[in-house]
């Protein structure tokens, strides 16, 4: 079987992005570069149906890029929901807060400037649902980070847990940092999880 031709049937047989996030798409591929870091339709559409079904309102995203995640997120969350983005690098700031503002949604959305690991203490409460999407090495420190503070019955999404298949290997430190990871999760008692191929890989887990 052709993956990608397989990969690109499923794209498109999955429901088609807002016209504001189609727009976000493309001023993003013709400003932007590693616009492959957009986790895309697929993921996309995943996150904004399960915040629909586990009825969500208060939500971490590490990782924000030009924001693509975060609005589709964002949409999907009731009036009242809340989604907390974290992002360090300065360049991509415009082009999310730009769209931030331009959405309905838009309200709904905290930009969190600045290191992640160093920010996210700095937002209070626990959260429902959290999207995992930013620097790989840190994914094992984000993990114990954010636990503690996802809701019983919360949902966790990890975005790109074969690191392109290196976490077979161990020959790179974002692969083996994403394969600690994912080990820990398979040992952790407290949540309950699937592996998803989708993509480069997505775990989406509850935790008990
Ligand atoms: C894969 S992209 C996020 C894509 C986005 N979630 C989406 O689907 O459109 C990862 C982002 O994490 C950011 N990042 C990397 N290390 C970070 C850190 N230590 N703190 C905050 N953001 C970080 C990068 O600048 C990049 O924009």
């Amino acid at each position: 079987m052709d993956q990608q031709a397989i990969e690109n049937y499923a794209i498109n047989h999955t429901t088609d992005h807002s016209e504001l996030v189609k727009e976000l798409i493309s001023v993003s591929e013709e400003n932007l570069e590693h616009i492959d870091m957009l986790s895309g339709r697929l993921v996309g559409r995943l996150l904004s149906l399960l915040i629909k079904i586990s009825g969500a309102r208060r939500v971490l995203e590490v990782g924000t890029f030009a924001g693509y995640s975060a609005l589709t997120m964002a949409e999907a969350l009731p009036e009242d929901g809340e989604l907390f983005t974290c992002e360090y690098n300065e360049r991509y700031e415009d082009i999310s807060r730009t769209f931030f503002e331009k959405s309905e949604a838009g309200s709904k959305i905290k930009l969190v400037m600045g290191k992640a690991l160093e920010t996210i203490p700095t937002i209070s409460g626990s959260f429902d649902f959290v999207f995992l999407d930013a620097d790989k090495i840190n994914y094992p420190n984000y993990y114990a980070m954010i636990l503690p503070r996802l809701e019983q019955g919360g949902i966790m999404v990890i975005d790109n847990v074969f690191w392109s298949g290196e976490v077979l290997d161990g020959k790179s430190d974002k692969g083996r940092a994403i394969d600690q990871l994912n080990a820990i999760i398979r040992d952790d008692d407290s949540v309950e999880q699937v592996m998803l191929p989708v993509r480069d890989g997505v775990t989406v887990l509850r935790k008990k």
